[in-house]
């Protein structure tokens, strides 16, 4: 086996080289073998500076993620952490200049190297970042004490409470990378090294902090800011809190603060849910039958059939990603509509300082509008994105079967119809898979890839590739009704009105979910994305003798929907909006329609908790995730976690809807299933899949 970290002289210099491939994770042997090396250096009378780099495409990229689900008492966090805060003094005590050169990413415990190096310097594409937030712990390695010592507070409270990755110009300006190299990078370290008189320890900084009433005002504002970013998340206070003990009581009791606060995190069921999502964020694109070289079609051209909100918000995405795209319309006024709503969306992020104006004008040119089907014998792909009708589908999809060439993708953009009935009417099945976009489709980040009964395999692994390539998460999914994300969301919103009918307030409802951390009610979030669209849903599948959830339906919705209140773009909804604001106002007519509703199928309503509506709706969901993972519509508990997380806003650090049900217990999830069946009725049927794990002592995620 390889070393994982090598010795070597160049030049005068010491350079030891960290090569634990894929991204030079700190993994056991790793931190010991650079400390021990850098010993070497300073011992070695050949060198006078020291270089520590990463072999392959990254600096380290942090510590080794899976190392954390074994730390399992707080001792034992403890001592890890004191033994990774030694080694780190030791390294920084070197006596010969010691200089980081970052390419890639230095992330996390990598960044925490690197500040304990004298001098950081990086590739201008380098990017650094302390993103342990991301996986519900702080920077462990004393990122709290040295960061704010070399960055300043306000930076290191941004990227320690954030976790975002800051690109190396940034991290120039701001001292943490001293010189940005251009050409090769190991050479410009060398001599920026050799050039160095002394040495330099972070830990001794204080310029930086001096002022420690502002400072400590900034952690203040910190705080008071994730109370509205951070809702229900413990470890970006925890980030703030270890930052603070160290500019009030000085790096050696900050440090020891840091691994007192890193041990409570490490153990939580946040950061256990945030690793388990993170690793499920990366399995989602393994497909268990599609290999991974599997060859797949190069995507250098595209077309999107119906230029709508979706059909344009996905032209959008082809675009960005620098792949022309013909966009299709019946009509010339649709078509006008469509492309001043792209280019109204495009002049927004000029606006915004998001784009330049070449970029502008370069984006919108790949956006070529038609009225025909001229040009589509040449693309690589089409995306259908017209009216969710399926007569219209089916008859464009002959359409594409015909003109374009063989060996051309077809894609559906539909949401809830069925995508095998598209791939017959196309005459070629092997090539059509569903594309299913969130709406706005330019926004949001994630895309079902719906596999129909006879997409190949290629045509699979084109699409997951595709969504990489268009900077969305794509999870395949089985072609059910409504896929796996409206499938399950149909059972959320049932609970929803039923628990209104019961005697909940839309409101209240609202609250219960915005607290538990969801970004948005679902009262308000339908108010946001129209009441009308769900109404016209139902409607088309009561006409073909179909409910979109189990159990009773209540009539509220479409109540409002005859009513003509379709939520905040007309004006009322679930609440009600004065003109020009977005803000939701109760409206008591809400209340009077739920008694009715109620009073006409005899539910004496009553108080509720809001704990019982968290457990109604996440039972709801996990018993309906359940079903869809048995029945094969999703291949892990993971996918539909990443869906909900990615689709919907689940917050990340509940880990998704099948974790949360791990952690609630499946036995008191079922136990629950049970207590509702009894008391509500039949629609309540516990998943056969929940019964086996929750009465062999068994959960969603290693099952
Ligand atoms: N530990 C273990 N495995 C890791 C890892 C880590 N820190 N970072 C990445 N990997 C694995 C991934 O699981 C993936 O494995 P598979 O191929 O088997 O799926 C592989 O490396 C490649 O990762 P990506 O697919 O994510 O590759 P990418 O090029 O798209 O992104 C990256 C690279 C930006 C480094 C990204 O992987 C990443 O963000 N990693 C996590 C970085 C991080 O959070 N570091 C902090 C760790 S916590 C810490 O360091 C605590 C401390 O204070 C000591």
């Amino acid at each position: 086996m390889p070393d994982l970290v090598r010795y070597e002289l160049r030049d005068r210099a010491a350079v030891i080289t960290v090569d634990n491939p894929p991204v030079n994770a700190l993994s056991p042997g790793v931190p010991d073998a650079i400390e021990a090396a850098v010993a070497r250096a300073a011992q070695d009378t050949a060198a006078r500076a020291v270089v520590l780099i990463g072999a392959g495409s990254t600096f380290i990229a942090g510590a080794d993620i899976r190392y954390f689900e074994t730390i399992a008492t707080p001792e034992a966090s403890l001592e890890r952490s004191r033994a990774i805060h030694a080694r780190l003094r030791n390294i920084e005590d070197c006596s010969k200049p010691l200089v980081a050169a970052i390419h890639g990413t230095a992330l996390g415990g990598g960044l925490e190297f690197a500040m304990a190096c004298h001098y950081r310097v990086a590739v201008s594409t380098a990017k650094v970042g302390q993103p342990e937030v991301l996986l519900g712990i702080i920077p462990g390695a004393g990122g709290t004490q040295r960061l704010p010592r070399i960055a300043g507070a306000e930076l290191a409270i941004e990227m320690c409470t954030l976790g975002q990755h800051v690109p190396a110009a940034r991290a120039a300006a701001a001292g943490i990378v001293d010189q940005i190299i251009e050409g090769d990078l190991l050479a410009g370290a060398i001599a920026f090294a050799l050039e160095q008189g002394g040495i330099r320890k972070s830990r001794d900084q204080n310029v930086k902090i001096a002022d420690s009433a502002a400072a400590i005002a900034a952690c203040a504002q910190a705080r008071h800011n994730l109370k509205r970013t951070a809702r229900g998340a413990h470890a970006p206070y925890a980030a703030v809190d270890a930052i603070q003990a160290g500019i009030e009581l000085g790096f050696d009791a900050g440090s020891d603060r840091e691994i007192e606060i890193f041990a409570g995190c490490v153990l939580s069921t946040e950061s256990r849910a945030m690793v388990k999502l993170f690793f499920a964020e990366r399995e989602v694109a393994k497909i268990p039958d599609v290999p991974k070289d599997m060859p797949t079609l190069e995507i250098r051209s595209a077309a999107v059939v119906g230029a709508g909100t979706m059909g344009g918000g996905i032209a959008m995405n082809y675009a960005n990603a620098g792949i022309p795209v013909l966009l299709k319309e019946v009509t010339q006024e649709a078509l006008d509509r469509g492309l001043a709503t792209i280019r109204r969306n495009y002049e927004s992020s000029l606006a915004k300082g998001k784009i330049t104006r070449e970029q502008f004008d370069r984006t919108l040119a790949l956006i070529q509008p038609t009225l025909t089907y001229d040009g589509f014998d040449q693309v690589d792909i089409v995306t259908e994105a017209v009216f969710e009708n399926m007569d219209l589908k089916k008859s464009t999809f002959a359409d594409l079967g015909r003109v374009t060439k063989p060996e051309c993708i077809l894609a559906t953009n539909t949401s809830t119809l069925d995508v095998d009935e598209f791939a017959r009417a196309s005459g070629r099945p092997g090539k059509v898979i569903g594309t299913h976009y969130f709406s706005p489709a330019n926004v949001m980040k994630l895309v079902e890839i719906v596999r129909g009964r006879e997409s190949a395999r290629q045509t699979i692994a084109t699409g997951m590739k595709l969504a990489k390539k268009l900077n969305k998460v794509g999870v395949l999914v089985g072609n059910c009704f409504g896929f796996v994300a409206n499938r399950m969301i149909a059972y959320y919103m049932r609970e929803a009105y039923l628990l209104l009918e019961e005697g909940a307030s839309v409101s209240h409802i609202d609250h219960a979910l915005v607290e538990f951390g969801m970004p948005v009610g679902p009262f308000a979030m339908q108010d946001i994305a129209g009441i009308d669209v769900g109404a016209r849903i139902r409607q088309y599948l009561r006409s073909i003798g179909k409910h979109r959830a189990e159990g009773p339906q209540s009539p509220v919705p479409d109540w409002l929907f005859h009513m003509g209140r379709y939520g905040q773009k007309t004006g009322s909804g679930w609440y009600r909006y004065e003109p020009g604001s977005r803000m939701p106002i109760p409206d008591p007519l809400i209340d009077e329609l739920a008694e009715k509703a109620a009073a006409e199928r005899g539910i004496e309503r009553r108080a509720i908790s809001e704990d019982e509506i968290i457990a109604r709706i996440m039972t709801a969901l996990a018993n309906e995730g359940a079903n869809i993972l048995e029945e094969g519509y999703a291949a892990r508990p993971g996918d539909i976690d990443v869906i909900y997380v990615y689709g919907f806003g689940f917050p990340r650090h509940r880990g998704g809807p099948m974790y949360y049900a791990d952690t609630v217990g499946l036995p008191t999830v079922l136990d629950r299933v049970r207590r509702y069946r009894d008391q509500l009725g039949d629609h309540w049927n516990p998943a056969p899949l929940l019964e086996h794990l929750a009465s062999s002592g068994r959960a969603f995620y290693g099952a």
